[in-house]
């Protein structure tokens, strides 16, 4: 029986992926990488800020330290968080506070599980804090998706065990990491039928069958 839903932020909550891009195409740029793209950005969903960079990194010829490396991260940080200045919510995904909305009123909590260092900012942004029960984020682990670690730790804060949780994803390393953690998935958003989820659904407009999907 299914007691909470955790629901990855970034593609899934709330629409993030392009400002991500820009950020990351900027850096790109200034490093004169000038063939990064949006499959490539594709390939940084659900992982690390660390791994992002590596894919940017993975299309020049440039080696750099550690410590040179954290320091580009950092930058494409800045660039990423003076474009969520603009976030509001316009950037909820549709129907996703009606959602959030309708599995509250029957009494399942909601978790968030995010890589995001930025998912406390995020989600001020977008107002959705008051819909969500407790947040497991980059800030609380160690290991990117897809370790599970970052489920697990959302399931903690729920007080769930790991069988009670239900995942809702939009990275095939989001995928891997909620299975890794012995949770059944969602697999939602553009790729949603190549992530190998338990269930399928294009978006929350889609004809999700949630009584079996939490009965399960
Ligand atoms: C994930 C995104 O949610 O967060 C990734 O899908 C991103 O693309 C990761 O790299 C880390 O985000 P942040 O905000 O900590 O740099
Ligand atoms: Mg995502």
């Amino acid at each position: 029986m299914i007691k909470g839903v955790i629901f990855d932020l970034d593609g899934v909550l709330v629409s993030t992926d392009e400002l991500h891009y820009k950020a990351w195409k900027q850096l790109a740029l200034e490093l004169d990488i000038t063939d990064f793209t949006k499959e490539d950005n594709q390939r940084q969903k659900g992982v690390s800020r660390m791994e992002s960079l590596e894919v940017v990194l993975s299309k020049g010829s440039r080696i750099f330290t550690d410590a040179e490396k954290l320091v580009l991260a950092e930058r494409k940080n800045s660039y990423y968080i003076e474009l969520l200045q603009e976030l509001s919510t316009e950037a909820v995904l549709p129907r996703v506070v009606e959602t959030l909305t309708m599995l509250r009123e029957r009494g399942i909590l909601i978790g968030v599980g995010s890589v995001s260092k930025n998912t406390p900012l995020i989600l001020k942004r977008t107002q959705l804090e008051s819909y969500i029960d407790k947040v497991s984020c980059g800030l609380d682990i160690t290991r990117s998706k897809p370790d599970p670690e970052v489920f697990v730790v959302a399931a903690n804060k729920l007080g769930l065990e790991v069988d009670e949780c239900l995942v809702v994803e939009d990275s095939a390393a989001g995928v891997v990491a909620a299975k890794a953690a012995g949770m059944r998935s969602l697999g939602v958003g553009p790729e949603y039928k190549e992530l190998e989820a338990d269930y399928e659904a294009l978006n929350f407009n889609s004809n999700i069958h949630w009584d079996n999907l939490l009965k399960a």
